[in-house]
């Protein structure tokens, strides 16, 4: 069984391991990932990086970092998703993407937007989006390198339709005229 929860200090070192262990991260997109995992950790509220955990079975099987995109109104960007090998094709990409949905809607954010490249060996993470609903929105051609282009992949994040009465009683309207 799968869980998914805020990332803890004591996740770090396994979290660093996975992106370490995935060919797919570059040496740069590791160092980010340190980086920002520290800067996180170090937050009381929650800030501009919000990593969660999955686990199974009581092991750290993925992690996600997902943020609000600076200069915009409700649109996230999802920075980096991973699940260790072993764990792949279980449902734990699916269910820390849904964790990263719902917390864009408890944040009243309407937009997830995830830049990911058009490259053959990124088929996998593309196909994974579109099962997930997303949508392949844009595509740079030759965007990261000559031949690389970049796909950007968007979901509309619908508010939830189950919200909290408020407490306060409703005042009715004042009256025109
Ligand atoms: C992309 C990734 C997060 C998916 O994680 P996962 O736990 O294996 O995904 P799930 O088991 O939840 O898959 C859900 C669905 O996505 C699709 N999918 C997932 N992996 C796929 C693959 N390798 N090939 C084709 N479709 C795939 C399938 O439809 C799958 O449902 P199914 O298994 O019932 O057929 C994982 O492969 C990964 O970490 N990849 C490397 C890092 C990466 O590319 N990150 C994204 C860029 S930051």
């Amino acid at each position: 069984m799968t869980s998914v929860r805020k990332t803890a200090r004591a996740d770090a070192p396994a979290i660093l391991r996975l992106a370490a262990a995935e060919p797919l991260f570059s040496r740069e997109d590791r160092e980010v990932v340190d980086e920002l995992l520290a800067e996180y950790l170090e937050e009381s509220e929650p800030g501009d990086y919000r990593f969660l955990t999955a686990v199974e079975d009581g092991r750290i099987a993925g992690f996600a970092c997902y943020g609000p995109t600076p200069l915009t109104r409700g649109t996230y960007d999802l920075y980096w998703i991973c699940v260790a090998r072993g764990h792949r094709r279980r449902g734990t990409g699916r269910a820390l993407l849904q964790a990263v949905i719902r917390g864009i809607r408890r944040n009243r954010g309407r937009l997830l937007s995830v830049e990911t490249s058009g490259r053959r060996d990124f088929a996998p993470t593309r196909a994974f989006y579109e099962r997930a609903g997303l949508i392949a929105t844009a595509r740079v051609p030759g965007f990261y390198a000559p031949g690389d282009d970049l796909v950007i992949f968007t979901y509309a994040v619908r508010p939830s339709r189950t919200r909290k009465p408020s407490k306060k009683p409703r005042r009715k309207a004042a009256r025109r005229g």
